[in-house]
């Protein structure tokens, strides 16, 4: 009887061997087996991650002044500038960091107060047609007045700023040249040192007491602030990374050389990313995203509501004076085609804005609340896809990816590193 047993035992841990051996075997050969040849119409779809075909960059119509080199020097000294804020120290670049591919490496945003969101990148933003996670805002001059008023933010009033702007003797000149003439703000029975319309401000008060007339005078101020702060960022763009390199040995037949740029786990990850993954179907384009909004089920911090996103974004944008349609756009309303056929919806509860993929590693914590940390963390929120707190994960396939195929994903993504293709001054305040 006791042989009997010690038999079976013997057996059983004979055949579990066996089957883990093949089982090892296989892994060993899927993992390492060299990667097929790409066919041809896997090529035309890597080709349009390509950043050679970027379009060219589209010219802002709501903003006369968005292609003005003497707005984008303008716009350069205001985003560093820290006077704009109410404590005299907060810039855009504080949140904004050149270094960390213009975002601050936090989860939520911090300045005079926490941020509701993640900071996100504004590098090539100029292609994007909404700006914010939520895409409450239609352009980046209109997105440039929000922080300067968001008490969490540089809680300033765009009363003291239009007054900064012509009292300071270079941005008055650099202004008028722009711009043209600067309103008279010296009366102060007319112009109170503070005011704005920011509800929960303690200058509300001042400038609903102010005619409409001189409101308007004040509020064209501000906005040109913004334009100027736009067409700097609008130069902010990705220079091509070692990805661009390989497609371009691809598409111009030198295969052989394009072993060298890529290892076989970044090719795979590649062929995952446009194929079984499914990536593409919103990283797409060569910016790798879309631009729109998708519900992709991230989860959010305990005790934080699951953020509404665009259903919310869309009647915000709808509403805010500053947008392509309203009194202080260079656009004829009725040519503001975005906003005029923005998508509305249930569907859109709880989607955010897809972000670019270039550079990631600068850019973590990712998604809109810095929710994750690291990108195989990110792969595995999409391999196991989630249900989403509210409304509908869109990604809800569960991918079932293996371990070694989250690895070549995560390879391929760090094959998207690359500098901004700017020259260094513009990535340092102004002399
Ligand atoms: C307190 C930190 C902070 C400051 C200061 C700040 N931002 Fe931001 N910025 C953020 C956060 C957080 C978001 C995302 C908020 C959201 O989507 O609700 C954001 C979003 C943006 C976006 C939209 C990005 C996208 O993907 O659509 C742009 C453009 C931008 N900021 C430019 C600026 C400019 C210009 C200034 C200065 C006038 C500025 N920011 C000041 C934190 C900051
Ligand atoms: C249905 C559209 C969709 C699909 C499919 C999709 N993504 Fe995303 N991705 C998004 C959206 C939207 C966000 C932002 C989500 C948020 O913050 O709530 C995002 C965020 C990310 C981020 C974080 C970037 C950052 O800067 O915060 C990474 C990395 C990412 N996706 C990679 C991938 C990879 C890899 C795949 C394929 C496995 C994939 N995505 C599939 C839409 C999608």
């Amino acid at each position: 009887m006791k042989l009997f047993i010690f038999a079976q035992f013997f057996k059983f841990i004979l055949t579990s061997g066996l089957l883990l051996a093949v089982g090892l075997c296989v892994w060993l050969v899927l993992a390492y087996k060299p990667p097929a040849a790409w066919t041809e119409a896997e090529k035309a779809v890597i080709n349009t991650l390509f950043l050679a075909s970027l379009p060219p960059l589209p010219v802002d119509r709501s903003n006369a002044a968005s292609t003005d080199i003497r707005a984008v020097e303008m716009g350069h000294a205001l985003f560093f500038d820290s006077r704009l804020s109410v404590n005299q120290q907060i810039s855009c670049a504080t949140c904004h960091r050149p270094e960390l591919r213009f975002t601050d490496g936090l989860d939520k945003a911090r300045a005079l107060g926490k941020s509701r969101r993640n900071t996100p990148s504004i590098v090539g933003l100029a292609y994007s047609p909404w700006l914010y996670w939520d895409g409450r805002r239609d352009s980046l001059w209109a997105q440039a007045l929000s922080p300067l008023e968001d008490p969490q933010e540089q809680g300033n009033n765009r009363m003291a700023i239009a007054r900064l702007v012509t009292e300071d003797v270079e941005y008055s000149q650099q202004y008028q040249a722009i711009f043209g003439e600067l309103p008279d703000f010296s009366d102060r029975s007319r112009f109170p040192e503070n005011a704005g319309p920011e509800l929960k401000s303690e200058w509300y008060a001042a400038w609903v007491e102010m005619e409409k007339d001189d409101q308007v005078l004040v509020n064209q101020t501000f906005a040109n602030v913004g334009k100027a702060i736009a067409a700097y960022e609008r130069i902010l763009l990705p220079a091509p990374s070692r990805f661009d390199a390989y497609v371009q040995s691809l598409v111009s037949k030198e295969s052989e050389n394009s072993r060298d740029i890529f290892s076989n786990d970044e090719i795979k990850g590649l062929r995952l990313f446009i194929g079984e993954a499914r990536c593409i179907e919103c990283h797409n384009g060569p910016l790798l995203t879309n631009f729109e909004f998708h519900n992709t089920g991230i989860i959010s911090y305990p005790g934080d509501l699951p953020d509404r996103g665009r259903v919310d974004g869309v009647r915000e944008v709808r509403r805010d004076p500053f947008n392509c349609q309203g009194l202080y756009s260079d656009q004829e309303p009725e040519q503001c085609l975005e906003l005029i056929h923005a998508r509305e919806g249930v569907e859109l509860i709880g989607a955010l804005k897809t972000p670019s993929l270039r550079n990631l590693k600068e850019t973590a914590p990712y998604m809109h609340k810095g929710q994750i940390r690291t990108l195989a963390e990110t792969l595995n929120h999409y391999n196991t896809a989630p249900f989403a707190m509210i409304g509908h994960n869109e990604a809800e396939e569960i991918l079932g990816m293996l371990s070694f195929e989250l690895n070549q994903l995560e390879a391929f993504l760090g094959t998207l590193q690359s500098p901004i293709d700017v020259d260094a001054r513009w990535l340092e305040p102004p002399q």
